[in-house]
């Protein structure tokens, strides 16, 4: 591994999932099948995919609560090789999500986000050898805009995963170098701005760098005055898409921190999210750096 370092500030889940023929309605009962357990939270699964991509070495800022999920979310961070700056918090749950997936692939997500709503402002690390900080919105606002702000003075990048969507803070934007976006991120945060054409509401947010993740049609880079960088999805057989969003920040972040080109952390980012759809668990199907190259080759042939 080189030297280069990305600090990840964000939430952990625990993910309890069933599988189910569909998706319930509101007011709706389905019956489901078994139940299963995964570490998850949009932070905890995006610094695990960065660091088993290898690019650049990972710490996280997470705060836990004083139960039993907590180990649990502990040691996959560890096992990943992810520093932890874990901030406890006591008479409070760890994050929990509860997860039901359709068998057309289609999932709805709830979060109880217990410990994480907790992480607060004084919690930062100092950023030390990290050149960027990677943060999703499952912490609280406040804390994400106040970081965001230590990263900017600092002269840390800042890559901000604007999931799940909500409205932002204002002037949170202007701190951000880099943000990943969904189409239905996208659209809320133009709030109307650009109607329907995806560069005219990247171009309405103020950010100089944004990245659209596409599903199934990939991804984009928009840069003000520049050309769109495209990038297809790789075919897989997909088992569950949960957190293959998660992945494609993680690996992108940790690659670009590694120094490579905007193309190129895009193709590592696709792929690697590709592999993540292969399993049932949002980190399961994360892959290491072999499995990556091993997939990358494969698929250049
Ligand atoms: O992005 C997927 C993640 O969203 C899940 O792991 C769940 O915990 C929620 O945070």
């Amino acid at each position: 591994m080189g030297n280069a370092n990305i600090l990840v500030a964000g939430s952990a889940n625990l993910d309890f999932v069933v599988r189910a023929a569909h998706v319930p309605a509101p007011g709706e009962t389905v019956l489901g099948r078994e139940l299963a357990v995964f570490p998850g939270g949009k932070g905890a699964n995006q610094a695990v995919a960065a660091a088993r991509a290898g690019a650049a070495d990972v710490r996280m800022l997470v705060a836990l609560g004083d139960d039993a999920f907590a180990a649990q979310l502990e040691a996959p961070l560890r096992d990943a090789g992810v520093d932890a700056s874990i901030v406890r918090i006591a008479a409070s749950a760890s994050g929990s999500a509860f997860i039901c997936i359709a068998d057309d692939g289609e999932n709805s997500i709830t979060v109880a986000p217990g410990a994480n709503m907790h992480l607060a402002p004084e919690h930062l690390p100092a950023f030390g050898a990290a050149s960027h900080l990677l943060m999703q919105l499952e912490i609280p606002l406040a804390s994400v805009h106040a970081y965001a702000q230590a990263a900017r003075a600092a002269g840390v990048k800042v890559v901000l995963n604007a999931a799940p969507a909500q409205v932002l803070p204002r002037g949170l934007l202007d701190n951000v170098d880099v943000l990943i976006v969904n189409e239905g991120e996208l659209a809320m945060l133009a709030g109307g701005h650009g109607g329907a054409d995806l560069s005219m509401q990247c171009k309405a947010l103020g950010v100089c760098c944004v990245v659209v993740t596409l599903g199934a049609r990939g991804a984009l880079v928009w840069r003000r005055d520049q050309p769109m960088i495209e990038h297809p999805a790789f075919a897989v057989d997909v088992v569950d898409t949960t957190g293959a969003g998660d992945v494609f920040c993680g690996v992108f972040t940790a690659e670009l921190a590694g120094g490579v080109t905007l193309e190129v952390a895009m193709r590592h980012a696709a792929a690697a999210s590709a592999l993540a759809c292969t399993k049932l668990g949002a980190q399961s199907g994360t892959p290491t750096r072999v499995e990556l190259d091993r997939f990358l080759a494969d698929r250049a042939q």
